[in-house]
């Protein structure tokens, strides 16, 4: 690691001389940092969102057709799927067809010798057991005395069981009857090559088969919803102290066409009455992680949200025309109702329904998603001629407070009429983000920054290019930097999002996000970014301060957080002359000599600019030091920062405390004894 030498005896020649003022500022949201959440390639499904079980419900669509896929059957079992004249649902019409084989070929493994047939699920490239409380239920049409046998075992040694629990048969002939369970392992599984099995003895069936339907099994979820959060991805966000979430999008918002757009209300309600839809990510998607379920994150981690509504535009350049548009509208009207209406009104009441009579908070609502691409200029033109104004005085109308937000930004082009603001999403090398630090200094129209990375390696390779394999450190630098540009214009960007958040290292081609998993909870992987993005977020400023000072290759920003009477500096070093370190002497107007602060520098550890946290290698390559400083006899807080490093100096004495009690600063990979 670089050196840096802190609180220097001597005044520093060529230091970097910042003198930020005590009033003058702005106040902001003190809502800045945040991330975006769509189920972009097992995102939802398989990654935050915990079912268990792959293709529970055997949903399918024109895009993805109906398939046994994740599912294969035990013992002496022939699995079809078969459309029963009584479905479960309208919503779930297909269920799977469990019959014993009539020729007497040899049981398959699994039979257990007991002559128990049945099926059994792969999960999302495996699945995780620990000893702890599953949930189960799963639906069954067709007589049966007996019981039912669900199981975890492993998928790499024969009949070896980690958990067993037998659900005595409640099913009847002509019925569809709905059974749950609880299974505790009696041990951890040693890896995630592991299935989930429900089997019967078919000696007690009344007829020759079983249909089954909606089979669900359920790990412990974050903070204990039901139908909620995989635990150690939901914590990893939390730990980054994020303050804002938009969802649903993104694309996913859009759908590919304007009939597989996502529909808020299909997402409603017990999950046999959610269809599920083809998403715009390339497999059907479940409809499990629905409005509510996003909704109850936000609750549970205490985050403002970006609600994003249909506008009209879908992937494939679908325009609603401007006399078809209302509708549309209405249902946002609606949607927004649900969010946070009276209990009492017609979508207020619906939500009641839910178990949540308390409307939740709802400030910014986004009209579509990125309108300036998919729909090409006739999409961008209908958008500022008809469709953004027509939601945007719709809404403002009935809800004067909400922020309403274009999702394109004025750099876009488009003239965004007020009260409006816009959203811009800079997917970036890191020199271009260096390069757009000051992009909203004049800029005289709020935004937010509705998705941000750096994702392209420096170069001129450009958007066609490859992206990075991971976050990497000189990129995570250079998203610090350009958070810094949208934290000094704090007043009128009032959130900053990264995206997308994160990715599972089984079905992937987006590579860079917050936070890489798969289903073995050991390669939860918090990236450079990660760590940028939590020391910043984890220190809001209610007021920007004005600073006086050069900028570059040192960046900063400077401001006070009122409830905590603190003053906060974030700063991000990028390429030095000659890779030198940079002196710093950073005063505060009423700051007196002798007063304490906290200085916490990132660097990376491995000196490499390309460096980055690899979830099969479990390396951390963000260094981490946190250190008290001292105002001198002239009341500046002397230090160096060494080239590409970030900053974080707070004069809050109880954060020294607080971040001696949070993870962030621990290598990622602790559970690495
Ligand atoms: C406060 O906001 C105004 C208007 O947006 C801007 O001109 C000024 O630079 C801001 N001050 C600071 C310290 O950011
Ligand atoms: C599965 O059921 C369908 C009708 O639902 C039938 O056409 C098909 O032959 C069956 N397949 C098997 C392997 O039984
Ligand atoms: C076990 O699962 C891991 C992924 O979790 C996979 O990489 C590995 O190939 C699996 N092992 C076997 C023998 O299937
Ligand atoms: C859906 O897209 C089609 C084809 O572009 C268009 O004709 C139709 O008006 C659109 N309908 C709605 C409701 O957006
Ligand atoms: C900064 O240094 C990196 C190499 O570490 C290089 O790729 C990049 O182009 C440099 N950027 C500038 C603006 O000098
Ligand atoms: C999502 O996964 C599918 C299937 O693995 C793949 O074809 C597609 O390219 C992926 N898309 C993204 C955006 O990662």
């Amino acid at each position: 690691m670089r050196s840096f030498i802190l609180s220097l005896a001597l005044p520093l020649a060529n230091a970097f001389t910042i003198n930020v003022a005590s009033s003058g500022g702005n106040a902001t949201s003190g809502k800045q940092y945040g991330f975006l959440h769509e189920d972009i390639n097992n995102s939802g499904d398989g990654g935050i969102y915990a079912e268990l079980i792959r293709n529970r419900a055997f949903q399918y669509s024109d895009a993805y057709p109906l398939s046994l896929d994740g599912w294969r059957p035990v013992g002496n079992a022939k699995l079809n799927t078969s459309r029963l004249d009584e479905p479960l649902s309208d919503a779930l019409p297909v269920s799977v067809n469990v019959s014993p084989r009539k020729s007497n070929c040899t049981p398959r493994r699994g039979a257990a010798g007991n002559g128990n047939i049945g099926l059994l699920n792969e999960g999302w490239w495996g699945m995780a057991v620990e000893e702890k409380t599953y949930t189960g239920s799963f639906w069954v049409y067709g007589g049966y005395e007996g019981v039912f046998t669900a199981e975890l075992r492993s998928d790499l040694e024969e009949d070896v069981v980690f958990g067993s629990v037998e659900i005595e048969s409640e099913a009847q002939e002509g019925k569809w009857v709905e059974h749950t369970f609880e299974l505790v392992p009696e041990s951890n599984a040693p890896n995630s090559n592991n299935t989930f099995a429900l089997t019967f003895d078919p000696a007690g069936l009344t007829d020759d088969s079983l249909n089954f339907n909606l089979i669900s099994l359920f790990p412990p979820t974050y903070k204990n919803r039901k139908n909620g959060l995989r635990v150690d991805i939901a914590e990893a966000l939390a730990q980054l102290h994020p303050s804002m979430l938009r969802f649903p999008g993104g694309n996913m918002l859009e759908g590919e066409t304007n009939k597989t757009y996502w529909d808020w209300k299909d997402t409603l309600g017990p999950l046999k009455d959610r269809p599920g839809f083809p998403g715009v990510w390339g497999y059907q998607q479940t409809h499990g992680l629905g409005l509510v379920e996003y909704l109850e994150w936000a609750q549970d981690m205490d985050l403002d949200i970006v609600i994003g509504v249909w506008a009209g535009l879908a992937l494939n350049g679908d325009i609603t025309p401007k006399d078809e548009l209302q509708p549309f509208i209405d249902d946002a009207l609606n949607q927004i109702e649900f969010i946070r209406g009276p209990a009492d009104s017609t979508w207020g009441s619906v939500r009641a329904s839910l178990g949540h009579p308390d409307p939740w908070p709802l400030h910014y609502v986004e009209v579509g998603n990125e309108d300036w691409l998919a729909g090409g200029d006739a999409g961008w033109e209908s958008y500022q001629e008809y469709r953004f104004p027509m939601f945007m005085k719709a809404i403002r109308e009935a809800y004067p407070d909400i922020t309403v937000i274009s999702s394109g930004a004025t750099s876009d082009g488009y003239d965004i009429p007020a009260p409006g603001i816009g959203d811009y999403h800079p997917y970036r090398e890191p020199d271009a983000l260096v390069e757009e630090f000051d992009m909203f200094d004049n800029q005289p129209i709020g935004h937010i920054i509705g998705e941000v990375a750096a994702t392209h390696p420096n170069g001129g390779i450009g958007w066609d290019g490859d992206l990075m394999p991971f976050p990497w450190w000189i990129g995570s630098v250079g998203e610090a930097v350009s958070l810094i540009g949208y934290e000094r214009n704090a007043d009128r960007i009032p959130a900053t999002c990264y995206a997308p958040v994160l990715r599972s290292m089984d079905r992937w081609q987006w590579a860079v996000t917050l936070v890489q998993f798969a289903a073995d909870p050991k390669l939860t992987t918090r990236s450079t970014s990660w760590y940028v993005w939590e020391l910043f977020a984890a220190h809001p400023m209610t007021h920007t301060l004005p600073a006086e000072g050069e900028l570059d290759p040192l960046f900063y920003v400077s401001g006070t957080n009122e409830d905590k009477q603190s003053f906060i500096w974030k700063a991000a070093v990028y390429n030095t002359t000659d890779h030198a370190d940079v002196p710093v002497s950073l005063s505060f107007e009423g700051v007196e000599p002798g007063t304490k602060a906290t200085l916490t520098v990132l660097t990376n550890i491995e000196g490499d600019p390309y460096a980055y946290n690899d979830p099969h290698e479990g390396n951390n390559i963000v260094g981490s030091t946190v250190t008290t400083v001292e105002a001198g006899d002239d009341g500046a807080f002397e230090f160096e920062l060494p080239e590409l490093s970030v900053a974080l100096l707070d004069t809050a004495q109880e954060d020294v405390q607080a971040r001696d009690t949070i993870d962030a600063r621990e290598p990622s990979k602790s559970w690495r004894a």
